[in-house]
């Protein structure tokens, strides 16, 4: 299926890897992965390892995210990271509002649409994550939770901006659990999401913007996943630490 969409494979390392590790794994990657053209591929290493892996993927295909970055530009933020210093390494995309930020840093919608503003301000990709609990699907919550999610967290954002922008669908119950949301989970709340853009935005940017899935993506469902009509990616915890699985999952996931 032609969805006029290249498909974004992106791991997000989380807190894991030492530089040494990072190295290790991004080798691995470029092994395996040399000849693909066909997807966007992604690696997000925790802050300390962006230089060395920056350096490690120079001429390659694979290109570098960041975790997360703050919403100011300098100044007195002690422990912060600021866009401009992720373009030092060549950074070009950037996770943001990762449930795992919402929860234990307590990040809100609006503070994630500040951030979403200053990391195009520096000519960085945003990947913007929503998502519901189990409690929230449970409820037939789902599509108020995420709608809401995304009409605040991207509330700062030209139409433009959103085209650039990338969602990560990323259900809370599938993270780490190694359950999955269904092909068809997946592709109701994604379809869900492109409709909310077009409310939002335009149909022109509904159709253009790119909308990961994020949850238990192995390379034993990344190709069914991946097939639905909405669904443009994939963001991978676990399965993106090491270079079998996650080189397993982008090539599972080639035409
Ligand atoms: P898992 O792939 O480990 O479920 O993590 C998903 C995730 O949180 C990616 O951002």
């Amino acid at each position: 299926m032609d969805k006029g969409r290249k498909l974004i494979i992106a791991g997000n390392w989380k807190m894991n890897k030492t530089v040494a590790e990072a190295l290790d794994l991004v080798n691995g990657l470029k092994r395996e992965l040399a000849n693909i053209k066909e997807i966007d591929i992604v690696v997000c290493p925790p802050f300390t390892a962006l230089s060395d892996v920056s350096k490690a993927i120079l001429n390659t295909n694979i290109r570098l995210g960041a975790q997360n970055m703050s919403e100011h530009n300098f100044g007195a933020y002690t422990g912060e990271i600021a866009a401009g210093m992720l373009k030092e390494f060549s950074v070009r995309y950037v996770i943001l509002g990762h449930s795992e930020r919402r929860q234990y840093q307590k990040e809100t919608d609006e503070l994630i649409a500040k951030k979403a503003l200053a990391a195009h301000a520096a000519s960085l990709k945003p990947i913007v994550c929503v998502g519901e609990t189990l409690a929230q699907r449970e409820a037939g919550r789902t599509e108020l939770v995420v709608g809401t999610q995304l009409r605040k967290s991207l509330a700062a954002l030209s139409a433009g901006q959103m085209e650039e922008t990338i969602i990560a669908y990323e259900p809370i119950w599938a993270i780490g659990t190694g359950k999955n949301a269904t092909a068809d989970q997946a592709q109701d709340a994604h379809m869900f999401i492109r409709k909310q853009l077009a409310a939002m935005f335009n149909e022109t940017v509904a159709r253009h913007a790119r909308i990961q899935y994020g949850g238990s993506v192995k390379p034993s469902n990344a190709r069914e996943l991946m097939s639905q009509r909405d669904v443009d990616g994939a963001l991978v915890g676990g399965a993106s630490l090491e270079d079998r699985s996650f080189s397993d999952i982008i090539k599972n996931c080639v035409n």
